[in-house]
């Protein structure tokens, strides 16, 4: 597992090139083709401050996300100019605005009664920030935390993994139907060659990198 320090240090030296400066594109398009009801719950697994939670919230959805790293919770607040509470559960610190409560703590101290409403899981970057040893208990933590009839968007990586050691790591799309064909009918929505988009990855020794979209339903 890529320990917790790992990712507080990355918050804390600001290494955070996974962070996007706008709304994810596949957010964007392909989240009006579930027809959630106004008020529906989505969840973003180790959502870090992306700007994707503010906009699902502006769709008119209740947003939980989990997030280890205070820092990065504390700045998405401020950056979207925000009012909160903040208190303390048995498990995790809880941030929480009109339509947004990010859970600073562990993905896997989750429990089903944390997501009990939840219709939709919006997985960007987390897959892909487990390593494979991780994967199988990540993605069996995921089913047993939401509600059977979530479905998911999920957004992964695939590269040459002797390439770069990672995070982010390469998921390939075999990984993602041994997991979870058990929960969802899987459909890949679209596989992009970004590699040009990218080149901070042609720097770091890549020399192809693929972006899959999945919907699965569940
Ligand atoms: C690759 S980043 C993706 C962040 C976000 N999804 C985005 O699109 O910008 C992964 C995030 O997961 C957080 N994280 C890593 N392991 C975690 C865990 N076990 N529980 C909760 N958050 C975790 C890290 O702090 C980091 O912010």
């Amino acid at each position: 597992m890529v320990d917790k320090q790992n990712w507080l240090d990355r918050w804390n030296q600001n290494r955070i090139g996974f962070h996007e400066s706008a709304v994810n594109r596949y957010l964007r398009q392909y989240l009006p083709e579930f027809g959630l009801a106004s008020g529906a719950c989505v969840f973003l697994p180790l959502c870090g401050k992306a700007l994707d939670i503010a906009w699902v919230a502006q769709q008119g959805y209740e947003v939980i996300g989990v997030e280890l790293s205070q820092l990065a919770i504390e700045a998405f607040f401020e950056e979207q100019q925000l009012d909160f509470e903040h208190y303390d559960s048995d498990r995790f610190g809880v941030y929480q605005s009109e339509r947004i409560r990010l859970l600073q703590g562990d993905f896997f101290d989750l429990s089903a009664a944390d997501l009990a409403s939840c219709k939709l899981v919006y997985d960007r970057a987390a897959l892909i920030a487990m390593d494979h040893r991780d994967r199988r208990s990540y993605c069996d933590h995921m089913l047993s935390i939401i509600p059977a009839a979530s479905d998911m968007l999920l957004i992964s990586f695939e590269y040459d993994q002797a390439q770069m050691l990672g995070p982010p790591f390469s998921v390939p799309a075999d990984e993602v139907y041994r997991y979870y064909s058990k929960a969802f009918s899987i459909n890949l929505l679209e596989t992009n060659d970004i590699i040009d988009e990218r080149p901070r990855w042609r720097d770091v020794g890549l020399t192809a990198l693929r972006e899959s979209v999945f919907r699965c339903d569940s």
